[in-house]
């Protein structure tokens, strides 16, 4: 066995039962590395859960011993996989149906009739997030939600992203098959009206309501979101609900802000009504409803328009006034000037547009752009920010504006297809990844987008030849290297996305 330190934690098993009184022992230790690798948060109170989990975990890695299995994987560095392993037994994914029925209850009444206000006749499209979802229950349950409260909801663009860090329960998502157990805050008739009877006494959800809803393996902590790429951008509302307590306090606060920036201006955060705190949610308006606190996010702008202070702020939307045109409401204000875009409002745009503010990215770029002929990266930097509030005409007519300002640049065409996969529109988003490869045939990203498009057309065969032309061209980087234009996703992680889609059985288990 490697040694950490002059003791290690088998050692000090022997010397002493568990929970520990001495707080400097090799537990606390391994509680320390828990939080710095996966963010986790065990306290000397939870030791003991600490050590029940590593018990678990310590067979999975072939150690009898828990406390030898910990020093193994201090002195290890870990891959990816083994990190879920552990996460697996280190948290608990104990969930059921529309949990918390006052929190159902103010979605239904309030957050999805303005939500639904808001966008119907315009472009009809919602965008929700399960995170930390768990074994699927929760993200079902939205889906139930929409399809009982909005009869068009086949007009509709719908999106439920669902994730969590432990593989084991989302792969129990994906089946969709649930016992008793799960049912046990379900509204009457929720269970005959969406599930169908399986041969062994289970119930399984039916497709009507299971094709609404995608689920993907997002580290919280860890993982580099709101990104186009990942689909996790521009989301309307996301229920991260009993999970922000298994963090230590600044990464409650990290994965807060990543949360935030993944709202568009007027998108709802949902917590757990334990972890309801003002002191956590500084950046989000309060908003008050019978049993629940919800947490909305409203940029500068909006607070100052409707008067309101940071808390009780009632729940209220106005249609966003339509942005300016790139091409007619320019030439209408001012005749061009020559030039560039002032350098001041284009960093004070990346400023904001970097601490989420993207309707006030926007509102700065667009100010600057009736003075001035924009630069290709203040078209690219308009196009990405309308794109994260979730107005994606206007965000294309920009991006189209950058690649008529700059044809030759790769990123132009991959933000244009990720903006029309965005919008439905897969065809058109397969020429402009096509025209991206044709510029650059190392452009990694357009080959796994690529890649994702034929699966999701059900054309394996050629999507495993695009996840394959990716593989190499990631084989190149270091797995903690950023690939260009994702937001800050690393090759090591899109190795292992591809990995598990093109594994033995991938199709099954993302039935
Ligand atoms: C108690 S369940 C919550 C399920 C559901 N949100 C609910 O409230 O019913 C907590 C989930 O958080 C997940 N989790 C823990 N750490 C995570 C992380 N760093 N990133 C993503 N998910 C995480 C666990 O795997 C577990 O499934």
């Amino acid at each position: 066995m490697r040694r950490v330190g002059s003791r290690t934690v088998a050692d000090d098993a022997q010397a002493m039962s568990p929970p520990d009184r001495d707080r400097d022992t090799p537990w606390a230790r391994v509680s320390q590395f828990i939080a710095e690798q996966m963010g986790l948060h065990f306290p000397h109170e939870r030791l003991a859960d600490l050590q029940r989990g590593l018990a678990g975990a310590a067979g999975e890695f072939g150690f009898q011993d828990p406390a030898a299995c910990a020093d193994w994987l201090m002195a290890t560095p870990l891959t990816k996989a083994q990190l879920q392993v552990l996460a697996s037994h280190l948290t608990v994914g104990e969930t059921y149906f529309f949990r918390d029925a006052n929190t159902f209850e103010a979605l239904a009444s309030r957050v999805l009739p303005a939500l639904v206000h808001a966008r119907r006749g315009r472009e009809q499209r919602l965008r929700l997030w399960s995170a930390a979802c768990a074994s699927g229950e929760e993200a079902y349950s939205l889906a139930i939600l929409l399809h009982q409260s909005m009869p068009d909801l086949k007009d509709w663009r719908v999106t439920i992203l669902a994730t969590d860090i432990n593989p084991h329960v989302l792969r129990k998502a994906v089946s969709g098959v649930y016992g008793e157990w799960s049912f046990r805050g379900v509204p009457r008739g929720v269970k005959d009206r969406y599930f169908d009877r399986t041969s062994d006494g289970r119930y399984v959800i039916r497709s009507e309501v299971r094709t609404l809803v995608a689920f993907e393996h997002v580290n919280l902590v860890e993982d580099a979101y709101p990104s186009l790429a990942t689909d996790t951008n521009a989301m309307d509302l996301i229920l991260c609900r009993n999970v922000l307590m298994y963090f230590a306090p600044a990464q409650v606060g990290t994965v807060v802000t990543k949360l935030h920036h993944a709202l568009v201006d007027g998108g709802w955060l949902v917590v757990s009504p334990s972890e309801a705190s003002q002191a956590l949610f500084p950046q989000f308006v309060t908003v008050n409803v019978p049993g629940v606190i919800l947490y909305q996010k409203r940029d500068a702008r909006s607070r100052e328009e409707s008067g309101a202070p940071a808390r009780e702020m009632p729940v209220s939307w106005e249609p966003q006034a339509p942005v300016a045109h790139p091409a007619a409401p320019l030439a209408a204000a001012s005749p061009e000037k020559p030039g560039a875009v002032e350098p001041l409002p284009y960093a004070a745009a990346v400023s904001l547009f970097e601490q989420g503010c993207y309707g006030e990215a926007a509102d700065t770029l667009l100010a600057s752009c009736a003075q001035h002929t924009p630069e290709p990266r203040a078209c690219s930097l308009l196009a990405r920010a309308l794109a994260n509030q979730g107005r994606l005409a206007d965000a294309l007519a920009w991006c189209d504006r950058w690649i008529a300002a700059d044809k030759l640049d790769t990123a132009g065409h991959y933000l244009r297809a990720v903006i029309l996969l965005e919008h439905g529109r897969p065809d058109e988003a397969r020429g402009s990844l096509q025209r991206a490869l044709y510029l650059d045939p190392n452009f990694v990203l357009a080959h796994v987008a690529l890649g994702n498009l034929a699966r999701s057309r059900g054309q394996d065969d050629e999507a495993k030849k695009h996840f394959a032309n990716a593989v190499p061209l990631l084989a190149r980087l270091h797995p903690d290297d950023r690939l260009p234009e994702s937001d800050g996703l690393t090759a090591g992680r899109l190795t292992e996305t591809i990995a598990a889609l093109t594994a033995p059985g991938a199709r099954d288990d993302a039935r």
